[in-house]
């Protein structure tokens, strides 16, 4: 049958309809941290902001906000004539100066909340975050500046499972209640990375990294706007080199707060210009993108296990092997298949491991993937996998298999369908233990 021809804008529109609907449904259920600076507001942009950020919330994505205030700090101590000091990038807040530093934080929180309500969307402020001060640094006291110590991340949930918006202001308090000053960049870092966030947006007052303002070399692709449109980690800490003189430059700190968290687990960051119309939602529902984001692939926290390693996966298998859910290995099994495995390391610990083993005919078994319970739900598990597959395709496998007795929808999830003690290769049907009665997995490469 001969389709009606249409126009290309039409086409287009369509096209664009579908991509959205693509990326809507990526995200759903996925968490979104959200950095929107004061100044965005000073240019009378944030309403416009907020309409995109409603749209996404009610598209199924759970959205945290943290509202930068430092410009708004600056403006109300200027007004009330309070000292009013930086060192290395970082307030400085000397007690009497605490009662307007609250005072400007939930001020651009109120502000926020005020915009969320004229959408319909219900928003919180909360006393979610346990600071401690920073103390004195290099003979610098910085009064009651503090860092983030703990953030109540049950009570997020409970409030992001009931559709609500927390907003976080810049503020933290410790255990006795005493409020510090908190870097809204190192929060929003810290929510992204501890609520297992997929994205993590810096939304500014600049058009991302430039080439007039930062020092770029060769190994920057760059935009024909004079753009840095992706960085991996590997650039990413080679910017951070190339421009540590320029410390002060807002860039910098971001793509350093960036890297923090991609190392963290969060797979996207991206920094955008808020005063480009619908910023955010070309930057998640285009393939061009816009702004500067700094990805994590799985490569940078997966490599092989190491000697120094096997007491650390031996403590993630323990609990796992007690319940009857894996096979219990020794210290000299892990040894003997040391080239076999993998661990995923973040910032110097392990939170996972897994196993490749190759046997004739081009098939391998993907075995002993676990996840500490502590580090559960963040991807850990099927970066592994992804990971593993990606090895036995390099290497020319045709087929992977999996033996699990619990873990069987999960693995389902990601591509493998039921298989029989027929379809292991010879050398491992021989040790197939029918008394474990394993269910056998496939997946083909
Ligand atoms: C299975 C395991 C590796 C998952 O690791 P993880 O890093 O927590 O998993 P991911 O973050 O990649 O995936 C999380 C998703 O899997 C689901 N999931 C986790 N364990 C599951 C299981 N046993 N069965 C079905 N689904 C499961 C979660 O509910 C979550 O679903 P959602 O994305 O819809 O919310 C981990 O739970 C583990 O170590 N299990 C014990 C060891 C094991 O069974 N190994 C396999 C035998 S070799």
């Amino acid at each position: 049958m001969e389709r009606f021809v249409e126009s290309d804008a039409i086409k287009q529109h369509v096209d664009l309809i579908r991509e959205v609907f693509l990326y809507a449904q990526r995200f759903r259920g996925g968490t979104f941290v959200l950095h929107i600076d004061y100044a965005i507001n000073l240019h009378g942009l944030l309403a416009e902001v907020v309409k995109d950020l409603v749209l996404l919330q009610q598209s199924g994505i759970r959205m945290v906000l943290v509202p930068g205030a430092s410009q708004r700090i600056d403006e109300i101590l200027a007004g009330y004539g309070i000292e009013n000091r930086r060192h290395a990038g970082v307030r400085i807040s000397p007690p009497e100066a605490i009662p307007f530093i609250k005072m400007a934080a939930f001020d651009v929180s109120n502000h926020l909340m005020t915009l969320l309500t004229a959408r319909g969307t219900n928003a919180v402020i909360g006393n979610w975050v346990r600071a401690r001060s920073m103390g004195v640094r290099d003979g610098v006291d910085y009064g009651d500046t503090g860092t983030v110590d703990r953030i109540k991340l049950e009570h997020v949930q409970k409030v992001l499972d009931d559709g609500l918006v927390p907003i976080f202001p810049c503020v933290g308090w410790n255990a006795a209640g005493k409020p510090y000053n908190i870097s809204s960049h190192e929060l929003a870092q810290e929510l992204a990375v501890q609520l297992g966030a997929q994205k993590l947006f810096f939304i500014t007052d600049f058009n991302g990294i430039t080439t007039g303002e930062y020092e770029l070399d060769e190994r920057f692709e760059i935009t024909t706007d004079q753009r840095v449109h992706r960085m991996d980690l590997a650039e990413a800490r080679r910017f951070l080199e190339l421009n540590e003189h320029h410390a002060e430059r807002p860039g910098v700190e971001l793509v350093r707060r960036g890297v923090a968290a991609a190392r963290g687990g969060v797979a996207r960051v991206h920094i955008v210009d808020g005063r480009i119309d619908g910023v955010v939602l070309k930057e998640i529902f285009s393939n061009l993108g816009v702004g500067t984001m700094i990805h994590a692939n799985v490569y940078d926290s997966i490599r092989p296990l190491t000697l120094e390693d096997i007491s650390d996966v031996l403590r993630i298998m323990r609990p796992l092997v007690k319940s009857g859910v894996l096979v219990a290995r020794s210290e000299d099994d892990l040894r003997a298949q040391l080239d076999d495995y993998v661990v995923f390391e973040t910032d110097g610990t392990i939170y996972g491991c897994g196993a490749l083993h190759e046997y004739e005919g081009g098939k391998a078994e993907l075995a002993a993937i676990a996840v500490d319970a502590r580090h559960a739900e963040r991807g850990t598990g099927r970066k592994i996998v992804e990971y593993l597959l990606a090895q036995a395709r390099r290497r020319g496998c045709r087929q992977v298999f999996a033996l699990t007795t619990q873990t069987y929808d999960w693995f389902s999830m990601h591509g493998f369908y039921p298989g029989t003690v027929q379809d292991l290769p010879p050398g491992k049907r021989e040790r197939y233990d029918r008394t474990r009665n394993s269910r056998i997995l496939l997946h083909d490469l």
